[in-house]
């Protein structure tokens, strides 16, 4: 197992939010968006408790971290399990990614990814990837959230509208959605539960 984290300074609904859509994805990742292919490939699904996408390799050579064709075992498969955990997996060897999103205060909270390979020792392909997920696919996320952040503690900020068209899943925030209805639907039970 390899363990990256860091301390992004937004909260932790701010990072899931943004885990649950791809709208931002073209604009800010633009090497994921030759390594999986968002735009005619990719399946959101959800049952009310759990939800999410499944989305198909773009190109073997792209400039997220090259596929091995003798190593490829895998698509993608990015899920959601309540409250705070992500499990992921990336095209590549037989593997997986365990993201927490860890809240560490109103503005700030630890992104720990948790890397699972079938062997102690890692092919160049693996090492590449976690490289990718650590030097690009992370801080492009960190950036975004961190931003949003600032947005959110604007005077200016009361509320903002989302995007959903299934027909679309390339850029629907449905998904934003319903976890935003997990919330607040334990906000309603917490409120209920105080004397
Ligand atoms: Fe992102």
């Amino acid at each position: 197992m390899q363990r990256i984290e860091r301390e992004v300074g937004a909260n932790w609904k701010t990072l899931i939010d943004n885990n649950h859509e791809c709208y931002h994805c073209a604009f800010n990742h633009k090497s994921l968006m030759q390594l999986v292919d968002y735009e005619s490939q990719a399946v959101w699904s959800d049952d009310g408790i759990t939800f999410s996408h499944e989305v198909k390799r773009k190109q073997l050579d792209n400039p997220a971290y090259a596929l091995n064709p003798d190593e490829l075992r895998q698509d993608s498969l990015f899920g959601f399990i309540w409250p705070t955990l992500i499990p992921l997996w990336f095209p590549g060897s037989p593997s997986a990614v365990l993201f927490q999103v860890i809240p560490n205060g109103p503005e700030s909270s630890i992104a720990r990814h948790d890397f699972y390979f079938l062997d102690t020792g890692m092919s160049s392909q693996e090492q590449d990837f976690v490289d990718y997920i650590d030097k690009v696919l992370v801080p492009e996320d960190v950036t975004l959230c961190e931003s949003v952040q600032r947005g959110l503690r604007s005077r200016g900020y009361r509320q903002g509208k989302l995007i959903v068209d299934r027909s679309r899943p390339d850029f629907s925030e449905h998904h934003v959605h319903f976890f935003q209805q997990f919330v607040y639907q334990a906000l309603l039970e917490a409120k209920a539960a105080v004397p």
